[in-house]
């Protein structure tokens, strides 16, 4: 490399609003992200992966946060996602992330979201996985999937 040149990252790097409640919109940032993944032309088991961590962490900012952004970073070796809102946190992780619980009311567990499995299968499909929330401020979850 030329002296007093910069290396240039080869990492792709994108970044999605969500909104708490946005029906709507909800699923359209892990929809992009999928489709990028697709284009790059990763394989599919680990498109997969990246899509239900990307989807689960996506939903769960709509329906348990208030707003918040997935930010992704795609290299040819790794695959990062995170995902960080701005409240209400979460009061206890241990148990958010024990599968079946789910402090969604009922409304949202009638449009089919709310089996208390969201975070335990992103944890299932990640190589690295941190979860880290203080009650009152937000949430972050980083998720790292290794392209091998
Ligand atoms: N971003 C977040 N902000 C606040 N609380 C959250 C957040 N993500 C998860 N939680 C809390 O953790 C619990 C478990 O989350 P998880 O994704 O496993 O299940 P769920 O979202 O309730 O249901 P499912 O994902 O199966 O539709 C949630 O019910 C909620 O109380
Ligand atoms: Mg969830």
């Amino acid at each position: 490399m030329e002296k007093g040149k910069k290396p240039v990252s080869k990492d792709i790097k994108h970044e999605y609003p969500i909104r708490g409640m946005d029906f709507v919109a909800a699923g359209e940032a892990s929809s992009n992200i999928k489709h990028t993944l697709q284009l790059i032309g990763f394989a599919p088991a680990i498109i997969r992966r990246a899509a239900i961590a990307a989807y689960e962490s996506e939903m769960n900012i709509v329906i348990h946060a208030t707003e918040g952004t997935l930010k992704t970073t795609i290299s040819p070796e790794r695959i990062e996602i995170i995902a960080a809102d701005t409240g209400p946190g979460i009061p206890d992780i241990e148990l958010a992330m024990r599968e079946g619980y789910s402090t969604a009311p009922d409304h949202i567990r009638e449009m089919g979201f709310g089996a208390g499995m969201g975070l335990p299968n992103i944890k299932n499909v990640s190589d690295e996985f941190t979860l880290d929330s203080t009650f009152g401020k937000g949430t972050t979850l980083k998720v790292v999937i290794y392209n091998q």
